[in-house]
């Protein structure tokens, strides 16, 4: 294989890996592109590839990072339509980041390159993004410029970008009181989106609607809707979608402010809080902050609101809520396996997906992903983070883990449908794997499946006493151990997650 093809398999391959949200795959190969590109001396391919380890970097969180990226790309990128697309990320960027004055420069350059863009779509997001950052500076511009957005699009059949311009334009809609036409062009969102299945933006979409209603007063439309984003969160997993729920969880906290439920609002929007900073939303931190020390006065002004009668509360709810806490509970002790459970549930469910199981299995991997290592909370810290290897000792306190999570979800939330698979989330294919020591076949597939998706994460994941491994070391350590560890069908499977 020469050079060049060599360059252009790592493009394609990160872009892939990219669009399935598979970021550590994605990153390896954008990486050998970058080398590719620089050992070639193409200095537009190159920009192109920073672009990518730009976009991954925006994706997981990594703002400054993302920055750099942006910038050494733009110093090497002389061609207006990659500078347009450029200035583009870096604008959203600095959004992100709370930086208004820098996100508006730059979108201001990509708009003075962008003629060079034949691609509607681009324009449309463009102007898009551009009335998002617009809408905490001035308002009219922000619906100008969305409205713009809609009028490129309207009717060219690509329903996820039309369904996203009228999520936004509902959304400043609803910002300028205009509660009709916002809850016109959200529902008509909701109907291009439910037509794509894209999970992302549905749950957008729902809480926006949510927003909405509770602005309109309507608090049990406005639960209906934040219900349906949860359930939405939940049917699919894609990875790191915390800040999805904490939007929601925060829209919680503020109804049952208004219904009186001061020390559940407490509860619900304090967690918000959290995540918001855990995943760096500066403008959401700030404003559930400020609802927080609101919430705290009131209840400080009135001591008889301290406890909350809530028996009225919706199960379904509290179970969906009981299931992030718990998952949470175990992981924010540690950095090293922070949003494990969550990537690994991401990981189960694209497997499973990609063998066709139905819904309700893939569900429960989403589910049964996120808590699988609750065990580990009964388990003391010392070891848990022990920065060498562990003696025989510890190894076997350790190995209680799934037994222990077991009795944890049995005793309190009665779970039965995964119990399970959380005590058997490590055998292995051979037998030789514990609690139990079953074989092969008698090993349920979705337990195959999750042990796969955990030990993926786990290689690829930075641990206190070893680095991270590459995504590809990773595949072929689990193709080495298929047959013996895993279920040779599973690894087989999910390395066609990663083929073309
Ligand atoms: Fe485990
Ligand atoms: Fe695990």
């Amino acid at each position: 294989m020469n050079a060049f093809s060599d360059l252009e398999r790592y493009r394609y391959l990160g872009g892939k890996f990219f669009e399935e949200k598979l970021y550590v795959a994605a990153f390896e190969e954008a990486n050998l592109w970058l080398s590719a590109a620089e050992r070639l001396i193409i200095h537009e391919e190159q920009a192109s590839a920073l672009n990518a380890l730009g976009c991954i970097s925006l994706e997981i969180y990594e703002w400054d990072t993302a920055i750099k990226y942006f910038q050494r790309a733009l110093k090497i990128a002389s061609q207006p339509s990659t500078r347009a697309k450029l200035y583009k990320n870096l604008g959203l960027t600095y959004f992100r980041k709370d930086d208004l004055i820098s996100a508006k420069k730059a979108y201001e350059e990509s708009l003075k390159n962008s003629w060079a863009i034949k691609d509607v779509r681009f324009h449309a997001q463009l102007h898009m993004d551009f009335g998002g950052i617009m809408r905490e500076v001035d308002l009219d511009e922000a619906i100008v410029h969305s409205a713009k957005a809609l009028s490129l699009f309207q009717g060219a059949g690509d329903l996820t970008t039309e369904g996203r311009i009228r999520n936004n334009l509902g959304i400043l809609y609803a910002q300028k009181g205009k509660y009709k036409e916002a809850e016109e062009n959200l529902i008509f969102a909701l109907e291009l989106l439910h037509r794509t299945g894209d999970t992302k933006d549905l749950t957008y979409t729902f809480t926006e609607i949510a927003r909405l209603y509770y602005e309109m007063k309507s608090l049990n439309k406005a639960k209906e809707y934040c219900k349906k984003a949860l359930e939405t969160i939940f049917s699919d997993v894609t990875v790191m979608n915390k800040s999805e729920v904490a939007k929601v969880r925060y829209l919680f906290g503020l109804i049952f402010e208004v219904e009186g439920h001061l020390a559940k609002a407490y509860e619900y929007v304090e967690k918000a809080c959290q995540y918001f900073e855990e995943y760096r939303l500066i403008q959401d931190s700030k404003k559930a902050k400020k609802t927080l020390k609101r919430i705290q006065e009131k209840i400080s002004m009135s001591p008889e609101y301290r406890y909350d009668n809530l028996s009225e509360e919706d199960r379904q709810l509290q179970y969906l809520d009981t299931f992030l806490c718990i998952g949470d509970s175990l992981e924010a002790k540690d950095k090293y396996t922070r949003n494990h459970s969550e990537r690994v549930a991401g990981y189960a469910v694209r497997i499973a997906k990609h063998m066709d199981l139905p819904k309700d299995q893939r569900e429960l991997l989403s589910k049964i992903g996120r808590v699988h290592d609750i065990g580990k909370i009964m388990i003391a810290e010392e070891i848990l983070r022990k920065p060498t290897h562990l003696t025989d000792e510890e190894f076997a306190i350790v190995k209680l883990h799934p037994s222990m999570g077991e009795m944890i979800l049995k005793n309190r939330f009665l779970v039965d449908e995964g119990l399970f698979l959380v005590r058997h989330h490590h055998e292995r294919y051979d037998g030789k794997g514990y609690p139990d020591g079953i074989t092969g076949d008698e090993l349920p597939l979705l337990c195959s499946i999750l042990s796969v998706a955990d030990a993926y994460d786990a290689m690829t994941s930075h641990r206190p006493y070893r680095p991270a491994l590459f995504h590809s070391s990773a595949l072929k350590e689990l193709e080495k151990c298929a047959g013996t560890q895993f279920n040779p069908d599973v690894v087989g499977v999910f390395k066609k997650c990663f083929l073309i």
